[in-house]
């Protein structure tokens, strides 16, 4: 029997399982499946059969290579490469394919005549002898949230001209927005070069002009930014450039379009790590995603990984009998950052939930609305994490050291799983008895905020896709954030303002522990049905130190876009304002 290699050479995400040898052979009926993904197998036919050891040693070595359960590798796609200018500029000058203007409701006012009272609208519909105008008349353009009115045009520097809505939303938001809105446009008629203005861009204050451009250059990245890894035909983007015109240039606004580039880079590793299913991102890859970026950025990060026998040693019971059920094993993730020139005044750690899959366990997941299916994206703490890691790396803040700490497994069910009414014993000596195993997202988090305590930092903030109950108090689009610290709640609010993310503070009502008491144990792992989110929190603070500032949030409802069908990168931003925060 010949033995087989099959080599990677385009791999995103790297994929590692227990796969046989011998189901490899499978392989060779149908190579057809390599050329899908865009990889080629090499068929090493050698004639001898290597004793056992070496083949085990070879496929350890190819365990990079090796395929997932389905057969599903994803395919490599570069991230959006835009390059953006800030630029000042007259728009009826500006030579490309479109030019967008973002406009407000107010901007849209007409005078008596029916023509635009904005100056900027004004000039650009005189050259276009009134189109504009009449144009956004008829289509009813009212410069509200998610309109837009792109028209081709002769007679102009620019292919297109394009009305854009920013509506009343946070000022992040409608700006991020506007580059989303063009990026779409950009895709539909296939623009590669762009101008990004606003009407009234004037009524800005000299401060906000660099953080209105980068969250418009962010907006612009993330609207390009397409995940088709898994599909077997996907189109590569066309936009290639984008100027901001009329929000100043210099070194202050170039400085703010880099640093959302970087930022964007984490987004889009943590929309890659969620969207990927549960038979790609196993407990193994995310930990290999973990020493990638250590890699990348060697000069500020290490990187280790623990082993289900190291976290043993560290007796880490809560979490791993998590894990226990699972084919693929668990593996504790611990990124640290350190600046540059090595000057600590702040020790932080962010924690993720990293649950690759969560099936509920025993208590399995059923019945309507359990989402059993979108269990993948269970791991969006972590996501978030990483996301932030990778950001983080290319920004390196100066000042802080930072921990990035992630216990990941799969929750799943077998003959050597945790069953419902185990006791389980985790790393602080404290005993919790697993009334639901479904509720096993605070059993994973118990002994990695019991880890960061012990790395000496002064603040943690953890977060988690942890309860539906948090869905079902704050809807989809609102993550609950629980701290006893009215500090580190003000800190982190602060840095969701400007992040655009939305955050709501919810109380950590201590009567409701009552619910949390065992009879045999020194808690169970869940309360009633009531203020489910809330108990949740106080179990997790069972595991925190006294001394340290902590904040739990929970983003079960924001991590995905039902709408969307796709991850949304929810944290990533808030997490690296605030580390920046608590910069010098
Ligand atoms: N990962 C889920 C929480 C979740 C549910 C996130 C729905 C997003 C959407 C978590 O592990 C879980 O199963 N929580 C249980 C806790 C319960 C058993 C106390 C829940 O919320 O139902
Ligand atoms: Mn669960
Ligand atoms: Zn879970």
């Amino acid at each position: 029997m010949a033995a087989i290699k099959i080599l990677s050479t385009s791999l995103n995400l790297i994929a590692s399982t227990s796969y046989s040898s011998s189901s490899s052979c499978h392989y060779r009926s149908c190579p057809s499946v390599f050329a899908k993904f865009g990889f080629a197998p090499v068929w090493d036919i050698s004639v001898s059969i290597p004793p056992v050891s070496s083949r085990r040693a070879k496929r350890m070595a190819h365990s990079i290579a090796r395929a997932t359960l389905g057969l599903t590798q994803p395919n490599k796609i570069d991230p959006p490469k835009i390059s953006f200018a800030a630029k000042e500029i007259d728009l009826v000058e500006w030579k490309g394919d479109i030019l967008a203007v973002g406009v407000t409701e107010k901007d849209v006012a007409k005078d008596e005549n029916s023509k635009f009272k904005n100056l900027v609208l004004q000039k650009l519909d005189s050259h276009l002898g009134g189109l504009l105008s009449e144009v956004s008349s008829e289509e009813e353009f009212a410069g509200k949230s998610g309109q837009s009115t792109i028209l081709r045009l002769p007679g102009l520097g620019s292919k297109r001209v394009g009305l854009i809505g920013l509506g009343s939303a946070s000022a992040t938001l409608a700006y991020r927005g506007l580059g989303e809105a063009v990026a779409v446009a950009a895709k539909s008629t296939q623009s590669s070069n762009v101008a990004i203005t606003l009407a009234s861009s004037e009524g800005l204050s000299l401060e906000s002009k660099p953080a209105t451009a980068s969250a418009i250059a962010a907006g612009a990245v993330l609207g390009t930014f397409d995940d088709n890894r898994f599909k077997s035909e996907s189109k590569t983007p066309v936009l290639k450039s984008v100027d901001i015109i009329g929000l100043g240039t210099g070194a202050e606004i170039e400085k703010k379009l880099k640093y959302a580039e970087n930022v964007c880079s984490g987004i889009i590793l943590g929309k890659e790590l969620v969207n990927a299913p549960a038979n790609v991102v196993t407990p193994g890859v995310l930990a290999e995603e973990a020493k990638k970026i250590a890699s990348q950025y060697s000069d500020v990060f290490s990187a280790k990984i623990l082993d289900v026998e190291q976290c043993k040693e560290l007796k880490m019971g809560s979490y791993l009998a998590v894990g226990a059920a699972s084919a693929n094993p668990p593996h504790f993730i611990h990124l640290c950052y350190k600046p540059p020139n090595g000057e600590v005044k702040t020790k932080l750690a962010l924690v993720g939930k990293g649950l690759t899959f969560d099936s509920g366990g025993y208590n399995i997941k059923t019945g309507a609305g359990c989402m059993i299916e979108l269990m993948k994206f269970d791991m969006g703490g972590s996501a978030a994490v990483l996301g932030a890691a990778k950001a983080l790396g290319q920004i390196k803040p100066a000042g802080v050291e930072i921990h990035f700490i992630v216990a990941a497994c799969e929750n799943m069910i077998s003959g050597t799983g945790m069953r419902p009414g185990d006791i389980v014993t985790a790393s602080n000596g404290k005993t919790i008895e697993v009334n639901n195993t479904d509720a096993e997202g605070r059993l994973t988090l118990a002994d990695a905020l019991v880890y960061a305590c012990n790395q000496g930092v002064e603040k943690i903030v953890d977060l988690a896709t942890l309860t539906g109950a948090c869905v079902v108090a704050l809807g989809p689009s609102i993550a609950g954030i629980f701290t006893p610290s009215d500090d580190l709640a003000k800190e982190v609010l602060a840095a969701s303002e400007i992040s655009g993310e939305k955050l709501w503070r919810m109380p950590m009502e201590e009567s409701y522990w009552e619910s949390m008491k065992s009879g045999v144990a020194d808690m169970v792992n869940t309360g009633g049905r009531q203020g489910g989110a809330i108990t949740a929190a106080l179990f997790l603070k069972q595991f925190v130190d006294e001394k340290v500032q902590w904040m739990h949030i929970d983003m079960a409802g924001p991590v995905w876009s039902d709408k969307k069908k796709n991850a949304t990168g929810f944290g990533i931003s808030t997490l690296v304002e605030w580390v920046l925060k608590n910069s010098l």
